[in-house]
C-alpha cells in the first residue's frame, strides 16, 4: 500500500457502505491512504474488483483508481487496520431497530474488536448515526486498562447523490469529544480547506447531526402542508416558498413540496429522535407532527390520481416515473415510490413502473405485476395517467408530444412539482402538481422538444 508520509497518511475505515465509501473517496482525494475494513464477504470482493455496491456520481471512478494505485485497500481483517493505522474511523450502519432507535450491534462489534486489537494512541473516529450518549459510552469502554482510547464524534452531512461535492464543500464539520489533541487530528483529516469546523463535546456533535436532519424534515412537512392550504386557497407554492426562502432566517433548502421525505437517514433519523426523546421526557411533538404530514403525502398523491382519473382507479394503467427516494441515486429505502405504488394496486390499478437506475433495487421489493420498463415511452404507453415520483432530469427531458401520442389519456400528475404547468397544459395534457393551480390542456401542439423545469428558480 502506497504511504504518504504523516501520522495520518494513512487511516482506517470500518464499513464499506454508502458513508465509508464516500468518506474513503474523499479522503484519496485528499492524498491519504485508507484501509477500508468490509465484514461482508461477497462485497469485499467486489469492492476489491471496483465494483462499487453503491450508485454515486464521481465515488466509483475515484475509489477504482486508488484501488489501482494502492492507496485503497479492501480486507477484511481489523486488526491489519489497527496494526498499519492510528486513526479508524466507525463507518458501519445503524439501521431502524426496536423502538424506533437505531440497531447499533454493528458498532457493538467494531468496539469490541477495537477494546482487542487497537494500539495505543489509535484514535477512534464515530461517523456512524448514533443516538446522543453513544460516543461517550463507547469512550467508557475504551479506557483501559492498558490504556484509553480517545473517542471522537464525528457525523456526516453528505447527501446521497451530491456525496463528494459535499465533502469537499461542506457547510460545517462538527468534531465532538473531549481530547482536544485528538479531535485536532480528526479535524485536519476530515476537514476541506475553508470549511468551518465546530468543536464540542460528543453528545453536542451527536445532536447536531439529528437535530439538523430533523429540523429538514420539519421545513419539508411544513412546506408540504402550507401546499395544502395553498391548494384551498387558490394559491401557487413554487412562489410561496420561493418568497419565503430569500429571508436568510428561514433558507431557500428544503421547502420543496411535493411527495415528502424518503431514503435511509431523514425518517430513520427523526423516529429516533422522538423515541430517544421519549426515553427521557422530551415529547418531540413538532417531529411526530412531520412524520404525520409525510406519511398523509403520499395516501394524498394516490387519491389525486384516482380523483384525476374521475374517481375510479379499477382497471386503469397508471404508469409511475420514478423509483428511487430522490434523483441522483439508486436508493429505494422508505422511498414515496414503493408507498404510491402499493397504495394505487390497492385501489386495483394496473402499473408500469420506470426509473434510470434504481429499477434494480426496487424490483424485490415490488410485486411481480408491476411491470417495469427500460425506456419511460415504454413506461407510458397506453397509460391512463402519468404520475412522477421522483424528478429526474430525464423526466424534465422526456419528449412529452411524444408522451402524449403513446398515452391512452393525457393526465400528468406531478409529486415533485417538477414541470412547468403552463408548458405541459400546452402540450394537451391535464396537469395537476402539489399545492399548484390545476393546468387543463389548452391545445395539443405537436411543438417538439424539452420541457423546463418548474424549478428553474432558485428554490
Ligand atoms: C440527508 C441530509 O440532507 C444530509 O445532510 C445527511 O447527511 C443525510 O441525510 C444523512 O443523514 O446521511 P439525503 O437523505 O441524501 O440527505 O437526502 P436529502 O437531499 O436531504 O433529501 C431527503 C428527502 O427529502 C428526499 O426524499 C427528497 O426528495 C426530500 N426533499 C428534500 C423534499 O421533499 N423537499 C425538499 O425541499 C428537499
Amino acid at each position: 500500500m502506497r504511504r504518504p508520509p504523516g501520522q495520518d497518511g494513512c487511516v482506517g475505515v470500518v464499513g464499506g457502505g454508502y458513508v465509508g465509501l464516500a468518506l474513503a473517496a474523499y479522503l484519496v482525494t485528499s492524498g491519504r491512504s485508507v484501509l477500508l475494513v468490509e465484514a461482508d464477504a461477497e462485497r469485499r470482493h467486489a469492492l476489491s474488483r471496483g465494483e462499487m455496491p453503491i450508485y454515486e456520481a464521481g465515488v466509483d471512478s475515484v475509489l477504482s483508481r486508488a484501488l489501482r494505485e494502492a492507496s485503497l485497500v479492501v480486507t477484511g481483517d481489523l486488526g491489519l487496520a489497527l496494526d498499519a493505522t492510528r486513526m479508524v474511523f466507525i463507518t458501519v450502519g445503524t439501521p431502524p431497530g426496536a423502538d424506533d432507535l437505531p440497531d447499533l450491534s454493528a458498532v457493538a462489534l467494531v468496539v469490541s474488536e477495537l477494546r482487542t486489537h487497537a494500539k495505543p494512541g489509535t484514535v477512534v473516529v464515530l461517523k456512524s448515526t448514533v443516538p446522543p450518549g453513544t460516543g461517550r459510552r463507547i469512550a467508557e469502554q475504551l479506557q483501559g486498562p492498558p490504556f484509553r482510547l480517545p473517542v471522537v464524534s464525528c457525523p456526516e452531512f453528505l447527501r446521497e447523490g451530491s456525496a463528494l461535492r459535499d465533502m469537499h464543500t461542506a457547510a460545517r464539520q462538527v468534531i465532538g469529544g473531549d481530547d482536544r489533541e485528538a479531535m485536532a487530528r480528526v479535524a485536519t483529516v476530515v476537514t476541506a480547506p475553508g470549511t468551518p469546523v465546530i468543536m464540542t463535546d460528543t453528545a453536542s456533535a451527536e445532536l447536531i447531526k439529528y437535530g439538523s436532519n430533523s429540523f429538514l424534515a420539519l421545513k419539508i412537512s411544513f412546506a408540504n402542508e402550507l401546499a395544502r392550504f395553498a391548494d384551498e386557497v387558490g394559491a401557487d407554492i413554487v412562489p410561496v416558498v420561493q418568497g419565503m426562502g430569500l429571508d436568510p432566517r428561514i433558507g431557500p433548502e428544503g421547502l420543496r413540496a411535493g411527495l415528502g421525505f424518503g431514503g435511509c437517514c431523514l425518517p430513520k433519523d427523526v423516529r429516533a429522535l422522538v423515541g430517544a426523546g421519549g426515553r427521557h421526557s422530551t415529547a418531540f411533538g413538532t417531529l411526530e407532527a412531520a412524520l404525520q404530514v409525510n406519511a398523509a403525502q403520499r395516501a394524498l398523491f394516490t387519491e389525486e390520481i384516482r380523483r384525476e382519473l374521475g374517481g375510479r382507479l379499477n382497471g386503469r394503467r397508471v404508469a409511475v416515473l420514478g423509483l428511487a427516494f430522490k434523483p441522483g441515486t439508486d436508493d429505494v429505502r422508505e422511498a414515496p415510490s414503493l408507498d404510491v405504488i402499493r397504495n394505487l394496486l390497492g385501489h386495483g390499478a394496473e402499473l408500469t413502473a420506470h426509473d434510470p437506475c434504481a429499477i434494480g433495487k426496487a424490483a424485490p421489493l415490488l410485486p411481480p405485476h408491476v411491470r417495469l420498463t427500460a425506456d419511460p415511452y415504454d413506461c407510458l404507453s397506453g397509460a391512463d395517467a402519468a404520475a412522477i415520483v421522483t424528478e429526474w432530469p430525464e423526466y424534465l427531458r422526456l419528449d412529452w408530444d411524444r408522451a402524449r401520442q403513446v398515452m391512452r389519456h393525457p393526465v400528468l400528475v406531478d409529486g415533485r412539482n417538477c414541470l412547468d404547468p403552463g408548458e405541459i397544459a400546452r402540450r394537451g395534457f391535464r396537469y395537476r402538481a402539489v399545492g399548484r393551480p390545476p393546468a387543463q390542456a389548452v391545445c395539443s401542439a405537436d411543438r417538439p422538444g424539452a420541457i423546463t423545469a418548474a424549478r428553474a428558480a432558485p428554490v
